[in-house]
């Protein structure tokens, strides 16, 4: 497998199968009894590079921390003190990183396409690997997504999952949409304020729909991903008042009692306490958010075994 660029172009039987070997990386360690990582040498002799325009903390740490679980060598560039301060283009870093020979780039832009427009670039190689482009793709979040529901709710055709928040800038909410279209889930809620919905009912196509209410979209989900307000990517500013949004919106110890009672809480990260979710529900036992946290790492590593 070349570069990975997106979920769209993976197939089923590929997504089940990086699954498969994230989980070959997890253990249960004797001592702590908490979940750990295999260490082994897939990587070895191969170098990462970190290549990240727009911040980070799990994304970039994960990433770093699976390639060296997997024996790899990791470079982090500091994107505000490289050449591109000088005015250099994304392309002809791009260019010398590939120079330095490099075997993976992974890549975090905010703009959509960046990871496809330097594969074309590089070609056949390094690896370029999508770690979250404008708001459209972020494909391993929907991976390790789709692994903690599956830890959870294993009977993914027949469940309910609402995402809710500040879907129109979230390239997680869409990349998970079409994740969990490809492994036939049919009961897809999108939830959020009119002016953070797509303009079309049908913009995420069959399976999909849209709520901007929160009562009705979260009835009967199995399933609840929380989305953080993701002012930087919006094109205005928006006029919300944050303690309204919490009550309107917000996963809360009120609202979630329209879910099922054993629905399971989910938060890309990074979290604004007391805007989208209440601290009550972010730290309590429906909440799932520091296992995708733990799950991300062994994902980046399936991805960069079978990628690399
Ligand atoms: C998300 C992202 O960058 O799109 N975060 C992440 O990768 N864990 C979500 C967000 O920024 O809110």
């Amino acid at each position: 497998m070349p570069h990975l660029i997106n979920i769209q172009n993976l197939t089923k039987q590929e997504i089940m199968s990086i699954l498969t070997k994230a989980s070959e990386y997890l253990y249960i360690d004797n001592k702590t009894k908490k979940i750990n990582y295999n260490h082994t040498k897939e990587l070895d002799n191969k170098t990462v590079y970190n290549l990240f325009y727009e911040p980070s903390t799990r994304t970039r740490v994960s990433f770093e921390l699976a390639a060296k679980n997997l024996g790899g060598r990791v470079i982090n560039i500091d994107v505000a003190l490289s050449s591109v301060k000088k005015g250099e283009s994304l392309k002809d870093t791009v260019l010398t990183l590939k120079a330095m020979h490099s075997d993976v780039i992974i890549i975090r832009h905010s703009e959509d396409e960046t990871a496809a427009f330097i594969a074309d670039i590089c070609n056949d190689y390094p690896t370029i690997i999508n770690a979250g482009n404008g708001v459209t793709t972020h494909p391993t979040q929907a991976l390790l997504d789709l692994f903690t529901i599956l830890k959870h709710k294993p009977n993914i055709e027949d469940i309910q999952v609402s995402i809710v928040g500040d879907i129109l800038h979230s390239r997680v909410a869409s990349s998970l949409i079409t994740a969990l279209k490809k492994l036939n889930c049919k009961k897809i809620h999108v939830i959020g304020p009119e002016i953070l919905l797509p303009e079309s009912k049908l913009h995420f196509g069959e399976n999909v729909s849209i709520y901007d209410n929160l009562k009705d979209g979260l009835q009967d989900s199995d399933v609840i991903v929380c989305l953080r307000l993701q002012k930087e990517r919006m094109m205005h500013t928006l006029i919300l008042n944050e303690e309204e949004y919490l009550h309107t919106y917000g996963i809360t110890s009120k609202s979630i009692k329209y879910a099922k009672p054993d629905a399971i809480v989910m938060h890309p990260g990074p979290i604004n306490r007391n805007i989208e979710i209440s601290s009550e529900i972010a730290d309590g036992k429906q909440s799932v958010i520091l296992e995708q946290v733990t799950y991300g790492v062994a994902i980046r590593m399936a991805i960069l075994a079978l990628y690399a």
